[in-house]
């Protein structure tokens, strides 16, 4: 049993959800990695929510493990979700390790990870919810890392869009525009506060995506 403690020092308590990759091998052996929301329930217990026609989904169904990846980095979150668009590329060689107490990978260059069984499973309209039991945790030392707005921002953008393209393709433009909107703020904060950075680059990559996608950038910038 992993104890609270060690969990709580690794931003986990019980009824927070947390937005980590997590990785799993598909049917035919393929390590997969996408970013999900994770549910604390309770100590030592966590609930995942792919949604069915996701491959988190496929994979956690039949294979029953996986690893909950920690990480504040736009530029894996970016590369886990928009994995195959032509500004983000497929994931490179090296990407994934395996873990040890669960037949699953997971990222190489995660801060930590949990590692996890699920020991039941239910859809609940369209939505899975797998719930899994924690029986390893492993971090990273790292140096502590001042606070920047730009993270956030990015991370924030990156969740946003995922939402923007699911919201266009059911019809429902005003709700995808209103996000879009805020892409676009957090674009020109992240624009002051952090040029340069890992954090730009992804928002950048995310408005070329958006942008092929009927969402132009300069159409929500100007507002800004
Ligand atoms: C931070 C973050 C959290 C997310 N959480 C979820 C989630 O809880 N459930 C879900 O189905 N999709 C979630 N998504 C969207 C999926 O990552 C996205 O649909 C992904 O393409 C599904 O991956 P897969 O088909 O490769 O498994 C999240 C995206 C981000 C950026």
């Amino acid at each position: 049993m992993v104890s609270p403690e060690t969990l709580r020092r690794l931003g986990l308590q019980p009824g927070r959800i947390v937005e980590t990759i997590v990785a799993s091998y598909t049917a035919e052996g393929k390590p997969h990695a996408a970013p999900m929301g994770v549910l604390l329930e309770e100590w030592g217990t966590v609930a995942i929510r792919p949604y069915v026609e996701t491959w988190t989904y496929r994979n956690l169904e039949s294979r029953r493990q996986c690893t909950v990846n920690l990480t504040g980095s736009p530029k894996l979150f970016l590369s886990t979700v928009f994995k195959g668009e032509p500004e983000v590329g497929g994931l490179p060689e090296g990407f994934f390790l395996p873990a040890l107490k669960v037949e699953a990978p997971r990222l190489r260059d995660a801060d930590g990870w949990l590692e996890v069984e699920i020991f039941s499973g239910e859809t609940l309209e369209g939505r899975g919810l797998f719930k899994g039991r924690i029986l390893r945790v492993k971090a990273v030392p790292r140096l502590p890392e001042a606070y920047c707005r730009a993270w956030f921002a990015a991370i924030e953008s990156i969740i946003h869009a995922t939402r923007v393209l699911e919201y266009s393709r059911a019809g429902r433009r005003s709700e995808a525009d209103r996000l879009a909107r805020l892409i676009a703020s957090y674009r020109s904060l992240i624009g002051r506060v952090a040029p340069g950075s890992e954090a730009e680059e992804a928002v950048e990559k995310l408005a070329s995506i958006l942008s092929r996608y009927g969402f132009k950038p300069e159409a929500y910038s100007e507002l800004f």
